[in-house]
């Protein structure tokens, strides 16, 4: 059966950047007759690759960006509240669970998307053990706020990289800032590795620590002094994604076409406002994200469905936020904060397909039908 579209064929909401495979088909073939199939070079080389490419002292490879945040905070010894957005994929708060530290959710700015540095001030306090940013969408939080922020409170900065591979702030990567940032290699990433992390920090001892940490705490000798993981990437993801790493400015650059033609679309159509992406700053346009203004009548769900049956995937990211969620209700106290952008963040938000499988034909096609319905040229009801 063929899905009615427009395009022809269908686009998901994702899609990994697969390098070429007869190059990266070589990489793993001297990985597998090297017999090293971690703790080896790759990762090294990788980690190297990458140092140089964010422009920070230390880059320490791990499984997972969700595994890679757990080993930061443990290496940080933070306790207490740990103040984070709660617009944002849940794994950004799991690690704090996991090291049995308490998330205080900071609400969102309503231009930027991104944790607000106001709410952060007014969440700081007595029990507050560090300040956990998100650079959302691949758009830079505020880094340079959320670091005086810090600062003044003398506590550690992190940062949920997940989304940042190609985010900037006035021409560094945003890497620059925090005490850590932590990227997400996973296959919906501008960068993949299959699955895979890399925690950029500018500081030796804590990369060493790091370092032990994902090799489940072992040291120099056979006696263990820390609880660790293993969480350590292999070389056959090293492999991988050293392949990917040369492709990743082309990669970033289509993204951004995309996105520009989204923006050139869709900002001047009423009932849909848009992400705004500072002027000093870049995005390495993981999501691209609209927001329906729903308390004006326009309605998500007719959008959602014109697009759905015009053979286009779209995704809610990040609806519910955290604090609605079961797991991470009793970290919310209304009275002490409502989130009000938060909920009206994640109350609008759709998320359009953008990777190698859009055309910039195809973005012309997608964003005309978003702005037809929501300015009532076509009527669709779900
Ligand atoms: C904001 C955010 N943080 C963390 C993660 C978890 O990354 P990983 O799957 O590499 O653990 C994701 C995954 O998409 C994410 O979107």
């Amino acid at each position: 059966m063929t899905t009615p579209s427009r395009l022809g064929r269908r686009i998901a909401i994702a899609q990994p950047e697969t390098p070429d495979i007869d190059a990266t088909l070589g990489r793993l073939r001297t990985v597998l007759e090297s017999g090293s199939f971690t703790n080896g070079v790759e990762v090294e080389r990788l980690e190297h690759e990458v140092a140089e490419a964010l422009g920070v002292a230390h880059c320490v490879a791990v499984s997972s960006c969700t595994s890679g945040l757990m080993l930061v905070e443990r290496c940080l010894n933070l306790c207490g509240e740990v103040i984070t957005p709660s617009f944002t994929f849940f794994a950004t708060a799991h690690g704090l669970l996991w090291n049995g530290l308490r998330p205080r959710f900071a609400d969102i700015d309503a231009q930027t998307a991104q944790i607000d540095p106001r709410s952060v001030a007014r969440a700081i306090g007595p029990e507050t053990g560090a300040i956990l940013g998100v650079h959302l969408f691949g758009c830079p939080a505020p880094v340079v706020e959320l670091d005086d922020l810090a600062r003044s409170r003398g506590v550690p900065l992190i940062f949920d990289g997940a989304h940042a591979l190609g985010a900037t702030v006035d021409g560094r990567t945003v890497a620059a800032w925090g005490d850590a940032t932590v990227y997400s290699l996973s296959p919906t990433k501008q960068l993949t590795a299959g699955e895979g992390g890399l925690i950029a920090t500018r500081h030796a001892a804590l990369a060493t620590a790091l370092r032990q940490a994902r090799n489940y705490g072992k040291g120099v000798a056979y006696d263990c002094e820390v609880l660790g993981l293993n969480a350590r990437m292999t070389e056959f993801q090293a492999a991988l994604c050293r392949e990917g790493l040369s492709s990743l400015p082309a990669s970033i650059e289509r993204r951004r076409r995309i996105a520009a033609i989204y923006e050139q679309e869709l900002s001047p159509v009423e009932g849909i406002r848009l992400q705004t992406i500072p002027g000093n700053t870049t995005s390495g346009r993981k999501d691209f994200a609209l927001f329906v203004r729903t308390d004006q009548g326009f309605r998500r769900e007719a959008i959602e469905a014109a697009l759905d049956s015009a053979g286009v995937e779209t995704r809610r990211y990040f609806d519910p936020p955290l604090h609605e969620q079961r797991l991470y209700r009793e970290f919310h106290d209304p009275d002490r904060e409502p989130l009000t952008e938060t909920m009206r963040a994640s109350r609008e938000v759709v998320c359009l397909p953008i990777h190698r499988g859009v055309s910039e034909a195809d973005a012309k096609v997608i964003a005309g039908i978003a702005a037809a319905v929501s300015q009532g040229v076509v009527a669709v009801s779900r």
